[in-house]
C-alpha cells in the first residue's frame, strides 16, 4: 500500500462526518417535505450524500487494512454497517435517479437508522466501550448509611489531626477521639450536635481561605465539598459516635492517601536532643526503625509528671519500651501512655502508682510487659488489667497483691502471667 493511500484511510476519521451530517440533513428535509406532500430534494444532494458516504466507507477499509489493527465483533459490525450503508446510499441515489420517491424515502430512512449503530461502534473502538456512559457511571452515588468510625475519624485524622492530636493541640483542639472532640477547644465547643451552623469546627472550615482562622490553614491540604458536606451531615444528625447517619454522597479514595502520607510524616527526624539534654536514655530498638526504647534512670529522681510529660510528648507515637522506674510520677500521667500506640513494655518499679493509676491502662491494645514491682498496688488495682487485650507478664513482688487475689485473676485471664514472687 503506498503512504498516500494509507494517509486517506487514516482521514477516515474526517471523512466519516460528512456521512453522517450530509445522512441526517437530508433525512430530515425529506421527512419535511413528505409531511407537506413535497416532492423529493434535488438530485445532487443526494449524489453529495452518496459520495460522502463512498468517501468514509472506502477509507475506513483501507484503514482497517493497515497492520496492527484489531479484529473484534465490534471492528466487524463497523465495517459492515459501513459498507451496508455505503451501497444503500448508492441504491438511494439510483431510486432518485429513477423517480422512485417513495422507495427512495424508505432507503433514506433505513440508512439513517444504520448510521446509528454504525457511529457507535465507531465510537467505541477509539473511544472505549463505556464511552457515552463514562461520566454517568462516575457520578453514580452510593448511599449507604455512615459512622463516627468508619467516615468521621478518618476524615479528622487525614486533614485535622497533624496539628489536632497527640502530638500538637492547636488551639488546645484535640480531634482524635470522641471525648476530646466533645471537649472542645481554647475558645469552647468544637461542635454543637445537631446545629452545624453553630458548629466552630464548621464555621472555621467554610471561612474563606484566605481568613487567618480557616481550617485547614491555608497552605494545608483542603476538605473537598463532599467531605465538608459530609461533617455537616454528621453533626447536623447529632453527632453521635456510635449510631449511623444516612449518607448518600461519594466514597472518597483519597483519605487512604492522606493517611498514608500523614504516616510517612509522622517518621520525620525526631528531635531527640531535649530527652538526651535530659540525660534520659534513648535508642532505636534496631536499625532503620523509628521504635525506641526510653529509660528515664539515670535522671529518675528529678523526674515528676511534668518532665516526663514534656519530654514525652514529641516522641509518643515511636515508643515501644518505657522505663520509668523510680521516677517521682504520680497517677496523674497515667492518661498519657493511651497516646502511646505502640508501647509494649513499661516498667513502672518503685513509683507512686496506685490502683487509681492502674485504671487508665484500660484497653491499651499493645501493652504487652508490665512491671510494677514495689509500688502500692492492690488485688482490686491489678483486677483491671484483665482488660488489656495484648498483656502477657505483669511482676507484682512487694506489693500489696495477696497470693489469692492473684490466682482468682489468673483464672480471669489465663493469658496473662501474673509473677507474685521474685
Ligand atoms: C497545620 C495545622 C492545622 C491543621 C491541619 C488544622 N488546624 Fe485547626 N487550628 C490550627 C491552629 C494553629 C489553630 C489555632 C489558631 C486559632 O485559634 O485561630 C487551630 C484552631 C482550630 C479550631 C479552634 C479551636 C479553639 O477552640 O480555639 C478549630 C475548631 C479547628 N482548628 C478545627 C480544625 C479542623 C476541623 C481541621 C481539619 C479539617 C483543622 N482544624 C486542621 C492548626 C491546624
Amino acid at each position: 500500500m503506498t503512504e498516500l493511500l494509507l494517509v486517506f484511510g487514516r482521514f477516515h476519521v474526517v471523512f466519516l462526518h460528512l456521512p453522517l451530517g450530509i445522512f441526517f440533513a437530508l433525512g430530515f428535509v425529506e421527512w419535511t417535505a413528505w409531511r407537506k406532500s413535497q416532492g423529493p430534494v434535488p438530485r445532487v444532494w443526494v449524489a453529495l450524500a452518496t459520495a460522502s458516504a463512498l468517501l468514509a466507507a472506502t477509507s475506513g477499509w483501507l484503514l482497517h487494512e493497515e497492520p496492527g489493527r484489531g479484529e473484534d465483533w465490534v471492528m466487524e459490525w463497523h465495517e459492515r454497517l459501513g459498507i451496508a450503508i455505503a451501497l444503500g446510499s448508492i441504491l438511494c441515489l439510483w431510486l432518485h435517479r429513477k423517480g422512485k420517491v417513495k422507495q427512495y424515502r424508505r432507503t433514506l430512512c433505513l440508512l439513517v437508522t444504520a448510521l446509528l449503530p454504525a457511529g457507535h461502534f465507531g465510537g467505541m473502538m477509539t473511544h472505549g466501550d463505556d464511552f457515552l456512559w463514562e461520566p454517568l457511571k462516575q457520578a453514580k452515588e452510593i448511599s449507604a448509611d455512615a459512622t463516627y468510625s468508619s467516615h468521621i475519624a478518618p476524615l479528622l485524622k487525614a486533614r485535622c489531626v497533624n496539628c489536632h492530636g497527640a502530638r500538637k493541640q492547636k488551639g488546645e483542639l484535640r480531634l482524635d477521639t470522641p471525648d476530646w472532640i466533645l471537649a472542645g477547644g481554647e475558645g469552647g465547643l468544637a461542635i454543637e450536635p445537631n446545629a452545624p451552623l453553630e458548629s466552630e469546627l464548621l464555621y472555621r472550615i467554610r471561612l474563606p481561605l484566605e481568613d487567618e482562622d480557616h481550617m485547614p490553614p491555608e497552605e494545608k491540604r483542603q476538605l473537598k465539598p463532599s467531605e465538608l458536606e459530609l461533617l455537616e451531615t454528621w453533626i447536623h444528625a447529632g453527632a453521635s459516635f456510635e449510631d449511623p447517619f444516612p449518607w448518600v454522597g461519594q466514597e472518597e479514595q483519597t483519605l487512604e492517601v492522606a493517611a498514608v502520607e500523614e504516616e510517612k510524616e509522622s517518621l520525620e527526624p525526631m528531635n531527640l536532643a531535649p530527652l538526651k539534654d535530659a540525660l534520659v536514655h534513648v535508642q532505636p530498638l534496631a536499625a532503620n526503625t523509628d521504635a525506641l526504647w526510653i529509660d528515664f534512670s539515670a535522671p529518675c529522681a528529678d523526674m515528676d509528671d511534668a518532665q516526663v510529660r514534656a519530654l514525652l510528648r514529641p516522641v509518643l507515637q515511636h515508643i515501644v519500651e518505657l522505663n520509668l522506674a523510680r521516677t517521682i510520677i504520680t497517677d496523674e500521667l497515667m492518661p498519657l501512655f493511651q497516646e502511646m500506640p505502640r508501647l509494649e513494655k513499661l516498667d513502672l518499679r518503685e513509683t507512686a502508682i496506685t490502683d487509681v493509676g492502674l485504671k487508665n491502662l484500660g484497653h491499651h491494645p499493645t501493652l504487652h510487659t508490665l512491671n510494677l514491682v514495689s509500688t502500692r498496688v492492690t488485688d482490686v488495682g491489678i483486677s483491671q488489667l484483665k482488660t488489656l487485650p495484648s498483656l502477657q507478664k505483669v511482676w507484682l513482688w512487694n506489693t500489696a497483691c495477696t497470693a489469692e487475689g492473684v490466682t482468682s485473676l489468673q483464672k480471669e485471664a489465663p493469658q496473662t502471667h501474673f509473677i507474685l514472687v521474685e
